[in-house]
């Protein structure tokens, strides 16, 4: 009795401090109360939830690699007709960029990209990927079907929207710059604030973390061939060997982080690849060597002692070497840079939906992602979802062991609204605010 006692008591307590907690937190983000709950519970539906499991297993079955996601984009453009959304189309290719609300603004993105991966599934299950090398292992498929579960509950509630949410559904975000296309295409036009969210199976299921400033580091490429002169590998001397000079301009990339750079500043240079020759007995004509780098701060410079260290340790042993800063195509990408205001929107809006442990404070990472393009060309704020459990099954991005948690998606559906809506209508508020509080439907 005693026991129930205390239990009715600490649970009466604790619905105090929840009220206050939300109360508290509605005047920072607006008056949202009720918002997000809602929008999880409608995301769990059966009618949105199935909708979504569908919809990415298919994207699954038929990955597209960047600029190609024709299928995937028919798909989407599809699944808006169906509940009535409008759009633009094309946009950077296969672009697709969905409408809801007044049609005038304020206006707010939401983001989502499209495409597959070169690599084969390895796991076995009903929907494989049904095209040898190309596979969804990044998730992708996931984030489309979250942002089209969004697109279905914003759609019901489109008259109480204060202002425009845009849809962007972007093709190639793995390294050909889908998303700098999109806005060269005018995807941001009007735009004022953009939202990204990525599956990750670093966090626990249910888990969301980002954090304020740079989230992800700056991404770039490079590829040099370092020109010799073939011969007989036991006749040295009549030959210029570029195998020695490859070796000797690995080992001096190295240097640019351990010796060049802050301590305390993040910078990685890796090269990945090395080719050349293919007898033991003859020294080949040429090596190619590539790899990648990434920063925060300062990447064209690394990028330029990326060049000179190459071209300089080839001269020192009397070879040629051409660097190409942009191989197949892969244009570097800049840092992901979380804006702080929308940051705080979104830190509190997961505490009013999952509960206060449910975000976490990330650490930055040297992986890179094309959303830094949306997010230098207006405030934008990029996030991880969580759908790891406790046997940690889940596969890391990029693994041909890859699999989405589909129980997640509704956790990324509802967040997707619920940061559009609330954007809206804090913008709302703020305008009623200087207006002396005509507006009185909120
Ligand atoms: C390097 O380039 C210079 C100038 O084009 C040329 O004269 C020289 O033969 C080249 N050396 C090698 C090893 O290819
Ligand atoms: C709102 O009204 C108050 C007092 O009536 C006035 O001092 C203030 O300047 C007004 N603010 C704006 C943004 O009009
Ligand atoms: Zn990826
Ligand atoms: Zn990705």
């Amino acid at each position: 009795m005693a026991l129930i006692n205390i239990l009715l008591f600490s649970l009466t307590f604790q619905l105090l401090l929840l009220l206050r907690v939300s109360s508290e937190s509605s005047r920072i983000a607006g008056d949202v109360s009720g918002i997000p709950t809602k929008f999880l519970d409608l995301a769990k539906s059966p009618e949105v939830f199935d909708s979504m499991v569908r919809i990415r297993r298919k994207i699954h079955e038929n990955p597209e690699l960047g600029y190609e996601e024709f299928e995937t984009s028919k798909l989407i453009r599809s699944e808006l007709d169906l509940i009535g959304v409008k759009y633009r189309y094309p946009v950077a290719i296969t672009g697709v960029i969905g409408y809801i609300g007044t049609g005038e603004p304020p206006f707010v993105a939401l983001r989502a990209d499209m495409d597959a991966l070169n690599m084969q599934e390895a796991l076995e299950w009903e929907h494989k990927s049904k095209v040898p090398g190309k596979m969804h292992a990044c998730g992708h498929d996931g984030h489309v079907a979250m942002l089209l579960g969004a697109a279905k509950m914003l759609q019901e509630q489109r008259h109480d929207l204060q202002g425009t949410v845009v849809l962007i559904f972007q093709p190639a975000e793995e390294g050909l710059a889908g998303a700098k296309k999109m806005i060269e295409e005018g995807a941001l036009k009007q735009v004022e604030a953009i939202f990204g969210i990525h599956l990750t199976n670093r966090l626990p299921f249910g888990k969301t973390g980002s954090r304020a400033g740079s989230m992800l580091a700056g991404t770039g490429f490079f590829e040099a061939v370092i020109t010799g002169k073939g011969g007989h590998a036991a006749i040295p001397q009549l030959t210029i060997d570029p195998v020695v000079a490859a070796s000797s301009v690995v080992l001096s990339l190295q240097h640019l982080v351990s010796r060049e750079t802050d301590p305390l500043d993040s910078k990685v240079v890796t090269v990945s690849k090395v080719h050349g020759g293919n007898a033991y007995n003859v020294i080949p004509d040429s090596v190619t060597i590539g790899g990648t780098l990434r920063a925060f701060t300062g990447f064209s410079q690394l990028q330029q002692r990326i060049k000179e260290v190459i071209t300089k340790q080839a001269a020192v042993n009397q070879c040629n070497a051409s660097v190409n800063l942009t191989p197949n195509s892969k244009e570097p990408v800049p840092p992901t840079v979380n804006d702080k205001d929308l940051y705080k929107q979104f830190k509190n809006m997961v505490r009013d939906l999952l509960g206060e442990e449910s975000f976490v404070e990330a650490s930055p990472i040297m992986g890179g992602e094309d959303f830094s393009y949306f997010a230098e060309a207006i405030p934008g704020h990029f996030s991880f979802l969580g759908m790891q459990d406790e046997t940690k099954s889940y596969a890391s991005a990029h693994s041909p062991l890859y699999r989405v948690n589909e129980d997640a998606l509704p956790y990324g559906a509802a967040i997707h609204a619920t940061m559009a809506v609330q954007y809206l209508k804090n913008k709302a508020l703020k305008g009623s605010d200087s207006a002396n509080g005509s507006h009185d439907e909120l």
